[in-house]
């Protein structure tokens, strides 16, 4: 059974029905202090999925600690998260002195309630496996890079896939090598929040279409400078294709006031830039899992 809460009932209901499986509203009460309640289907089976994409994750971790713990008291004795946007993978190491080593903190506490985790191009930099950041017995990792690749080249004729940062190198490289596209990353330095240098490859732009592709997109402020780097270096236009659209209306409105033309995303984030489904892809993983656990 897949179990989800309200505000992500249509991903649940695509994901249940390429599943084949059931799935149930865990309800959740807000009291007037800020407590919640929920409640769970009374019977559950052995096996309980848990959908919850982490973003703005503060709350939902607590809401995950309740339901997995009270899915674990009304029968279930496997449990999987779903968390098509896994938060909090990006502060890997101390940066500074005293600082919490978020990835492992969160990593640790979901392994302390799930068996299994399946996520879509977690942000992992210094860390090479789900495992290591989330130790369960079961890590999938899912991308939305092959996808969004396909989307592209039905949108745009041989565009450049450009990743705004080193970092992005490994999706960038997926999404050209499915359709044979010329790709390169940029070199860039974050000086805050909503401060970064970026600076663009030695890649000829001029008259070209380039997409920029990343997994995530926040402030919206590195594929904005990005953008604007490369309509100054005269590409006709640029695009953004991410996994996870975290952008809020003033990134959006950002992105625009560079330049940048459309923003394609993945729906592991509900967002209005939606454009395809990893759906599919998740509910394939559920039932590996399920198959793994039967033995077949
Ligand atoms: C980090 O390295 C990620 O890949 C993104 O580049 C970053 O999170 C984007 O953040 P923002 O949109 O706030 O610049």
């Amino acid at each position: 059974m897949l179990l989800f809460f309200e505000n992500e009932a249509r991903m649940a209901q695509r994901i249940a029905q390429a599943a084949g499986q059931p799935c149930s509203q865990v309800h959740c009460h807000q009291f007037p202090d800020g407590e919640i309640r929920l409640q769970l289907p009374a019977d559950l089976p052995a096996q309980v999925t848990i959908l919850r994409t982490l973003n703005r994750p503060n709350a939902k971790l607590v809401e995950l600690l309740l339901a997995a713990q009270t899915a674990r008291t009304l029968g279930a004795r496997h449990l999987t998260l779903v968390a098509p946007y896994l938060a909090y993978m990006r502060q890997d190491i101390a940066f500074h002195a005293g600082e919490a080593i978020s990835q492992r903190v969160i990593g640790d506490f979901l392994a302390t309630l799930f068996d299994a985790i399946v996520t879509v191009d977690p942000h992992l930099h210094r860390v090479a496996s789900l495992r290591e950041a989330v130790p369960v017995a079961n890590a999938i990792t899912l991308s939305g890079a092959p996808a969004l690749s396909d989307w592209i080249v039905s949108r745009r004729k041989q565009p450049v896939l450009l990743g705004p940062d080193e970092e992005s190198a490994q999706w960038v490289a997926c999404a050209a090598a499915r359709h044979e596209l010329e790709h390169a990353v940029c070199h860039k330095v974050r000086q805050g929040d909503r401060a970064v240098d970026v600076k663009l490859p030695k890649t000829e732009f001029s008259d070209r279409e380039v997409v920029l592709l990343d997994d995530v997109a926040s402030t919206g402020t590195t594929v904005a400078q990005a953008a604007r780097l490369l309509l100054a270096a005269g590409a006709s236009r640029v695009d953004v294709a991410v996994t996870h659209a975290l952008l809020d209306d003033h990134a959006m409105l950002a992105l625009h006031q560079a330049g940048v033309g459309e923003v394609w995303s993945t729906d592991c984030i509900e967002h209005p830039s939606n454009a395809v489904s990893m759906a599919p892809a998740i509910a394939d993983a559920i039932r590996s899992l399920q198959a793994n656990l039967h033995g077949k």
